[in-house]
């Protein structure tokens, strides 16, 4: 049997932590055709997830679930974290386990070879990075041979590193975006100057009402055109609708207004990669991140 490949359009769950109100989004996330569900092991939510897909009429075939290795489990506890992930989402495999981080050459490999053990065991199906650089993606191939399936990245109108999406899409690495809506109503922390200014964000709205679209909808529409996979997170029902209904057209010249609103450069994408490896101490990476099987 073919291997499921990702869907366009996920669902992402980041800071979704309440139980009734993760639930709901998921429930109406499945009614109206997600297939992704994106989750990590830092988001205090596997445990949920599973409980909440136990309870769903969906078959797990049907189903294509992406966590995320902690960077304090690099060193010591890929394998033991990925196994427990497994029992909190209540499956035998994971569609695609990343990498969430970059960190020293030396702990990526460390931690990566160890996924494409637990991919051999077929435990993981695909594997793959998040926030890495074009250097740390071109030691882990350069290393292993194994190149990574995707590497899921911050995208929006005002981060956008394109140099390193065009190196993906030459490698036949997937891109998949993330914090795509984030910046128009605040500052991504992590990229403080990708907010949107008061007139760009007149603009988008201007398009919004030009095709009777929201937001989300004009942002995910506009990255999926760029080759993005998407994941866009919503606490709301009506937006997680939304959110997946895509079927309409944005002329070319909108779309190129909204590219021009990126003000991110290569040096800016290094420099906030080189900010993971230094939120990790020595003491995180001897401990782990480790939740056994309640993640609560
Ligand atoms: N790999 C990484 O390091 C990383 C980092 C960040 C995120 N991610 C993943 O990417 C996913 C998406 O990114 P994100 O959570 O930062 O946010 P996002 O998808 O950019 O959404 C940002 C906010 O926009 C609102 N929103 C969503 N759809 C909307 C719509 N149609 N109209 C108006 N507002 C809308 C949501 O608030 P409401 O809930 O109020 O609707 C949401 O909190 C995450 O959940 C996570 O799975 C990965």
């Amino acid at each position: 049997m073919n291997e499921k490949q990702l869907p366009q359009i996920g669902f992402g769950t980041w800071l979704l932590t309440d139980f009734p109100t993760l639930e709901k989004a998921i429930e109406t996330a499945l009614h109206t055709g997600y297939r992704h569900i994106d989750t990590a092991q830092v988001y205090n939510n596997e445990y949920d997830i599973g409980e909440i897909l136990a309870k769903q009429s969906i078959s797990r075939d049907e189903l294509f679930l992406t966590t995320k290795v902690a960077p304090q489990n690099y060193l010591n506890f890929t394998r033991q974290s990925v196994e427990e992930s497994l029992t909190r989402l209540q499956t035998d495999y994971l569609d695609l386990v990343l990498l969430h981080a970059e960190l020293s050459p030396e702990l990526n490999l460390t931690a990566y070879q160890e996924l494409i053990n637990l991919q051999k065991e077929g435990k993981i199906k695909h594997i793959g990075v998040s926030n890495f650089s074009i250097a740390g993606i071109e030691h882990l191939v350069q290393k292993t041979g194994v190149k990574p399936y995707c590497n899921q990245i911050v995208c929006s109108p005002t981060t956008r590193p394109i140099e390193l999406e065009d190196y993906c899409l030459d490698h036949d690495i997937l891109l998949v975006g993330y914090s795509i809506i984030k910046p128009y109503f605040s500052p991504n922390p992590f990229y403080p100057e990708s907010a949107l200014s008061t007139e760009e964000k007149a603009k988008l709205d201007e398009m919004c009402a030009k095709y009777d679209i929201n937001i989300g909808q004009l942002l995910n529409y506009w990255a999926v055109s760029h080759n993005y996979h998407i994941i866009p997170k919503s606490s709301n029902p009506a937006r997680v609708e939304e959110n997946f209904a895509l079927d309409f057209s944005i002329d070319r010249e909108d779309l190129e207004t909204i590219d021009q609103m990126n003000r991110f450069t290569a040096k800016e994408y290094q420099e906030q990669v080189a900010s993971w490896e230094d939120r990790i101490t020595p003491e995180a990476l001897e401990t782990g991140l480790l939740y056994k099987k309640h993640f609560k």
